[in-house]
């Protein structure tokens, strides 16, 4: 059980880049770990409960589960792979391994411009989960009435020193422990907490399921009505397939720059996507049967969170303390989730230009302090400001999970099936032969080839109502 961080021996190729340290994570568990807390985060806790509800329930689960399936696993396993290979941050990786001359790297640019849209927007939900953090422990957020939930939720979206206050203090916590390169002590820190996080999430689950009412909610998340599905839901199912697995932006070719030589690819990137699976199908039974039970409108979306998880826990004994642990732990998986979003910048800037680490830090969340003002207002003074008529919040969320994640994807699972070819691939995934896995191989390079791409291209052109 050792997830600390070793730094690999120097090579020519970090010469000839200057003296920057690569580091490697140590063990088989720890790349588990890492990758898992990449994964879990707010997209399990509050996307996919809040975006259920709002898609009308089973049906969307059922086209969220084919898209992390066919689409965020591929593209998952093409990323570590070539991740690994090329052993550089996420424009290097694409650079070095691609054709003189052939621009495959703008894939890792367009994912820059990703992780800044995606943490404008997650640092502010982080925040207001911080909030709910001190709300509840300076005083009772507690209430079954829905009227009085969503009075504190406005409250505190609404107010712009708040919103602000909070998403900044989010972007200080996140640089504060990228700078000191502790991501030894947050690996560690997560791998310990996640499972207490699984545990009050079943906790809280048995007693949702238990209210009186719970019924409706349960059949809501498992009788499926495809009455609603349209492009846009599908689009919007893959985009969050996308976003879940942290894949799409060059998170998962950085994760798998430090990635040991033995490790098992193809293995890891699927257990990594059935412990987020289970993550967020127990967040769903945490919410859904507690919604219907008290009666709130199961469409909330983004508040959905923080207006019945209170509601669940002010029904349970003990729940003023359970409430606390609940949004802590929250917090955790969240500051998990944006060290890997963060990384991306700060690993390119650090290794392109050789900045140092702390630079490269300071320089990514200044900009981020500007790019997420606009994300934070949006529920406030904002919020008459629409552009496609979205608000800079839902904006910042529609391009880049609905746009920019799924153009990434797709890019590379062309690169990878296409340019890179069978070959290299069964190299890199059989870890050159000592592995015995050519028929997983076989099903990941045609899934890759054909099925991926066609399957996102299509999906993104009727989404966006291009066809
Ligand atoms: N997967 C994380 C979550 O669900 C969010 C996340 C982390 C992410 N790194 C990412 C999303 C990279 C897209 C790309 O909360």
């Amino acid at each position: 059980m050792e997830t600390a961080k070793e730094s690999r021996p120097a090579t020519a190729s970090d010469a000839a880049h200057g003296p920057r340290k690569r580091e490697a994570f140590a063990t088989g568990l720890g790349v588990l770990a890492a990758t898992i807390g990449s994964a879990v985060g707010l997209g399990n806790i509050w996307k996919f409960p809040g975006m259920t509800g709002q898609n009308g329930g089973a049906a969307f689960v059922i086209v969220y589960l084919v898209c992390t399936v066919l689409v965020g696993l591929p593209v998952m396993i093409s990323e570590q792979m070539l991740g690994r290979r090329a052993r550089k941050d996420a424009v290097n990786t694409l650079r070095e391994l691609a054709p003189r001359r052939q621009p495959w790297w703008l894939i890792g640019a367009a994912g820059g411009l990703a992780a800044f849209l995606i943490m404008a927007f997650y640092s502010e939900v982080a925040g207001w989960v911080f909030a709910y953090v001190y709300k509840s422990v300076s005083g009772s957020i507690l209430s079954t009435d829905p009227a009085t939930n969503s009075a504190v939720f406005g409250d505190l979206t609404g107010s712009a020193w708040e919103a602000l206050f909070w998403q900044w203090l989010v972007l200080a916590w996140v640089g504060v422990i990228i700078m000191m390169g502790v991501a030894k002590g947050i690996e560690r820190v997560t791998k310990r907490l996640l499972p207490l996080l699984l545990l009050l999430l079943i906790i809280v689950c048995v007693r949702s399921v238990t209210l009186d009412g719970a019924g409706d909610g349960i059949s809501f998340l498992l009788k499926p009505d495809f009455s609603k599905v349209t492009g846009a839901v599908v689009l919007a199912a893959m985009g969050l397939a996308f976003f879940k697995l942290s894949v799409g932006m060059g998170t998962m070719i950085t994760y798998g720059s430090y990635f040991k030589d033995e490790q098992n690819i193809p293995m890891t990137a699927t257990r990594v996507m059935l412990a987020d699976l289970s993550v967020s199908l127990l967040a769903g039974l945490a919410i859904f049967p507690a919604v219907f039970a008290f009666g709130f409108d199961v469409d909330a979306g983004p508040s959905l969170l923080f207006i019945t998880i209170p509601a669940v826990f002010a029904s349970m004994p003990g729940g003023d303390f359970f409430v606390v642990v609940f949004f802590v732990l929250t917090a955790i998986a969240a500051t998990g989730a944006m060290l890997s979003i963060v990384e991306v910048p700060v690993a390119f800037l650090s290794e392109q230009f050789r900045m140092s680490r702390k630079v490269a830090t300071l320089l990514t969340l200044g900009l981020l302090a500007i790019v997420g003002a606009p994300a934070a207002l949006s529920m406030g003074e904002l919020s008459d400001v629409t552009i496609f008529g979205k608000t800079f919040f839902d904006l910042y969320d529609y391009a880049s999970s609905n746009v920019l994640l799924p153009l990434g994807g797709m890019f590379m699972c062309l690169f990878v099936g296409w340019v890179w070819g069978f070959d290299k691939v069964k190299r890199a995934l059989s870890n050159d032969g000592k592995l015995n896995n050519s028929r997983a191989i076989t099903v990941f390079f045609t899934l890759v080839k054909y099925v991926t791409p066609l399957l996102v291209l299509l999906v993104l052109l009727d989404g966006l109502n291009i066809i």
